[in-house]
């Protein structure tokens, strides 16, 4: 197994606070920052497959909202309705830019 990094964008790109739905390796991911920290996670609901990026940034949590799961930021840990917990990724900063980094088979 390999692990390459896929740039997603500047920093600038994702302000405090704020998260975004971006495409890297035909992968959707939801790219929040908060707190300084910059998160990757499938912009997927691991519910219904919604996608996260409809629903609403909380205090160390996004929210889905179609059935009101949430995922906690550090630990992927849902609340009901969802069961399964959502992959985090490990993201990079190198000077301005963002990566986020992927384990290929
Ligand atoms: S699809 Fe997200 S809570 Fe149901």
């Amino acid at each position: 197994m390999t692990e390459s990094r896929f740039l997603i964008g500047l920093i600038s790109d994702f302000p405090e606070n704020s998260m975004q739905a971006v495409t890297v390796a035909d992968q959707d991911f939801l790219i929040v920052h908060q707190e300084g920290q910059f998160y990757a996670l499938p912009n997927q609901c691991t519910h219904a497959r919604f996608p996260l990026e409809d629903g609403e940034l909380l205090e160390g949590k996004v929210k889905c909202q179609y059935h009101g799961a949430s995922f906690d930021l550090k630990t992927g840990r849902p609340s009901l309705p969802a069961v399964k917990k959502i992959k985090l990724y490990t993201t990079s900063i190198e000077k301005d830019e963002i990566f986020v980094v992927l384990q290929e088979t």
